[in-house]
């Protein structure tokens, strides 16, 4: 019964969605469990490239079954969107099943997400401005309205009203715009019914039932580790559980289940948004990254914040996760430098710390210790097994892993589908 759980190791765009590619033709569901269409995730398959916000990666294998569980919040138009964008491109979507818990992002959600970081000025977080946070805080204060209430009028009316009520408020008074009635958020909801209606089931009890069956179930993580709103670096997160234990909660299946656990990191790193990244590269070499990796937002176009590796980053996104193996991304962008240096601590205020610091302002204080990996200038993307890698960067790659804490057990060497070097099975 394997249920494997796949999740980003840094601040997210590790390639998750290339890595869910790859796994897909040996597993049988394939699940996204947290986050919304603030994911973005480019697949490229043969010519053709995919870009994928709330659909599952794994959609683009045939036989797979994708599924968007009740940890997710959803944006109908999105959804209806990206079915219909894949679907002209020949990908049979007709399989997806989407939970009846899953919560709803609705325009207020979207309005207020924008006005509130308009408001914040320079505290702001940076958000995707798909109306996360609000979907989430409304679910928490027990005010969101649910995939199965858009299919009984006089419960979404009810529950849209009150939601409405301090909103209307809050965008009239404070934020200085202009009040949404009921009225239009229930219309726009109820629109999409009919056609949600035979995806909607209990997603839980269908997973449980595929595991039961031993069928092989691969949790999709959006985000990542570092963006988690518990694990990560609080406020500069995304408003879900990205972490392991989201699989759990997001999706109803128990903790037993769980056979392995699969993180993606990038063999430098990047981040959008603000918040701290003690590696972070305001220099030619953060242009290099950004230019070579093509380290432009799928979701948002935005500039990707690049930097180098940062070893207590992929420690502690084993300890959070019970990472059982990593899959390293991007490998073959460091390709060409002379020197690739490797976060191995940080100097805060004067102290060398090994791990990621719980205080937050000790993260945002810290400075990275280096330590100078060679590099190697053959091309690598046609490298298949790990022997055949130039022996500098097969002594980055050991290196890094025995940093981390798991094994690697994959090395990706270029954008396609096929460019990876698998050194253990992952299913
Ligand atoms: P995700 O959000 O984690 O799925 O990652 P994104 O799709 O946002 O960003 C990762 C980008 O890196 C995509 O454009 C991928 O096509 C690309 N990519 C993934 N793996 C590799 C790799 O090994 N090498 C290179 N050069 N690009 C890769
Ligand atoms: P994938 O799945 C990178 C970042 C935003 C912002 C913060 C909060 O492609 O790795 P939100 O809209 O979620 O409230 O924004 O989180 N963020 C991501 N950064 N990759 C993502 O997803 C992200 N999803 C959200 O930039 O800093
Ligand atoms: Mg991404």
């Amino acid at each position: 019964m394997p249920a494997i759980v796949l999740v980003g190791a840094q601040w997210g765009d590790e390639g998750k969605g290339k890595a869910t590619d790859l796994l897909a033709s040996r597993i049988d569901y394939v699940v996204k469990f947290n986050g919304g269409n603030n994911a973005g995730h480019t697949v490229v398959v043969g010519n053709e490239k995919y870009a994928l916000h709330l659909l599952p990666s794994g959609i683009l294998t045939p036989g797979v079954t994708p599924v968007i569980s009740n940890g997710v919040v959803i944006d109908l138009e999105v959804l209806f969107g990206e079915l219909s964008a894949l679907s002209s491109r020949g990908i049979d979507v007709s399989r997806l099943r989407v939970s009846a818990n899953a919560h709803i992002i609705t325009s207020y959600h979207r309005t207020l997400d924008k006005v509130t970081e308009r408001f914040l000025g320079k505290r702001q977080i940076g958000t995707t401005g798909r109306g996360i946070g609000p979907t989430y805080a409304d679910k928490i204060n027990r005010v969101g309205i649910r995939v199965q209430d858009i299919f009984d009028e006089g419960i979404l009316r009810q529950k849209v009203e009150s939601a409405l009520e301090i909103k209307n408020h809050l965008l009239v008074k404070i934020y200085n715009r202009r009040a949404i009635t009921a009225d239009e958020v229930i219309t726009e909801l109820m629109s999409y019914a009919d056609r949600l209606r035979p995806m909607v089931c209990d997603t839980s009890l269908e997973l449980n039932s595929a595991l039961d069956a031993n069928k092989t179930v691969l949790f999709e993580g959006g985000q990542a580790t570092m963006l988690d709103v518990d694990h990560g670096t609080y406020p500069f997160v995304t408003s879900s559980n990205a972490t392991s234990g989201g699989a759990l909660t997001g999706s109803g299946i128990g903790p037993t289940r769980v056979d392995r656990v699969i993180a993606v990191v990038k063999a430098y790193t990047t981040r959008v948004g603000s918040g701290p990244f003690p590696t972070e590269l305001f220099d030619d070499s953060g242009e290099y990254l950004r230019s070579k990796g093509f380290e432009f937002g799928t979701t948002t176009g935005r500039p990707r914040r690049c930097g180098w590796y940062d070893a207590p980053i992929a420690r502690y996104t084993t300890r959070i996760n019970g990472v059982t193996d990593f899959v390293l991304t991007k490998l073959d962008v460091l390709t060409g430098l002379d020197e690739i240096p490797v976060c191995v601590a940080y100097d805060v205020d004067g102290t060398r710390v090994d791990e990621v610091p719980v205080n937050q302002s000790d993260f945002h204080h810290a400075t990275p210790i280096y330590e100078n990996f060679s590099g190697w200038t053959e091309d690598i993307t046609g490298v298949r097994t790990f022997d055949d890698l130039p022996a500098n960067a097969q002594k980055y790659v050991l290196a890094l892993e025995k940093m981390s804490g798991a094994r690697f057990s994959a090395i990706g060497v270029g954008p396609a589908r096929d460019a990876i070097v698998v050194r253990h099975d992952l299913v």
